[in-house]
């Protein structure tokens, strides 16, 4: 049987039809009173649904968890709560753009140092004293994966704070995402994501020890309306799904692998320690121009 490989979108376990889960939010339309009413998170009380699976979610995370309505409005709304007028934040050159936006509403200042130079992270630390440091679990431009024993050794020694994004491998590195399938989920001390991947929906997820607190200061929390009721049906019912899924999380990485290798034939493909969805191709032609062709590859067929 000849199978395909769908390249075009985040669907990563291709879950966006899942007839169960979709069979869900058409009953609980017919059964409720409607889609609920559009209004801002900081209004709900604790037996609201959307309260509830916070609620679900942050004790199966090991964390709270603060559900957002994208995975940009998760970021940006996390730097107004955590930064403040002079505060130094350390970021990668790649780092997603959602963090730089919430970082110049809060005037910090900002220190950068190019992809994964460690080093050069170091170095400005060494200098600019203790901050902030946000890296991407799974870079979204160049598809590497952070060296996470590394950034955390350096976050420890310098006493700094550590974001972790992980849109890319949260539901899809073990289903708590990179940090829980190394073992360092609790040197993070804020788990970012946005659902728009593994959980095909839009929507993000916070999850630190204090959600309130970031609740509390966040504009995008307080100043924006929150998910709907349907966008909250789907997540509860998905995240069952996502829970279970090792099976397509395998057949996710064999067809990573697959491709890896057969277009590492034809081209070369920028190397992480672990095979990962997403593939960064470095192709040089005779010219000696370099230039870069990144794919999120999200298999449809293979399932
Ligand atoms: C690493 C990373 N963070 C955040 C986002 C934003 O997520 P969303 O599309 O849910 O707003 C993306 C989107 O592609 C991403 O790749």
């Amino acid at each position: 049987m000849q199978h395909s490989i769908f390249l075009c979108d985040n669907d990563y376990l291709n879950l966006i039809n899942h007839k169960d889960v979709i069979q869900r939010q058409v009953d609980d339309l017919e059964s409720s009173v409607g889609r609920g009413v559009a209004k801002s998170s900081f209004f709900l009380s604790d037996g609201d649904p959307h309260s509830c699976l916070e609620k679900d979610m942050g004790d199966w995370f090991g964390k709270e968890c603060y559900l957002a309505q994208s995975g940009y409005a998760a970021n940006v709304g996390l730097m107004h709560a955590i930064c403040r007028p002079g505060v130094n934040a350390y970021v990668d050159q790649f780092l997603h753009m959602s963090f730089y936006d919430g970082l110049a509403a809060r005037h910090v200042n900002v220190h950068s140092n190019k992809h994964k130079n460690f080093a050069q992270l170091e170095a400005n630390i060494r200098m600019h004293g203790p901050g902030v440091t946000m890296v991407e679990s799974v870079y979204s431009i160049s598809g590497a994966l952070a060296p996470l024993e590394q950034i955390v050794r350096i976050k420890k020694q310098y006493s700094c704070v550590l974001v972790v994004d992980e849109s890319h491998s949260f539901g899809v590195s073990g289903s708590k995402g990179y940090a829980h399938m190394m073992g360092l989920q609790d040197r993070v001390v804020f788990a970012t994501a946005s659902l728009a991947k593994a959980y095909a929906i839009r929507a993000g997820i916070i999850f630190t020890s204090n959600a309130l607190h970031v609740k509390e200061n966040s504009f995008t929390y307080i100043f924006s309306s929150g998910l709907m009721r349907n966008d909250i049906v789907w997540i509860c019912a998905i995240w069952e799904v996502v829970k279970a899924a090792n099976d397509r999380r395998r057949k996710l990485l064999d067809a990573s692998h697959l491709l890896r290798t057969e277009v590492s034939k034809v081209a070369d493909v920028i190397k992480s320690k672990l095979l990962f969805l997403l593939l960064s191709l470095a192709f040089v032609p005779k010219t000696k121009r370099r230039w870069l062709a990144f794919i999120d590859i999200s298999p449809l067929m293979v399932f």
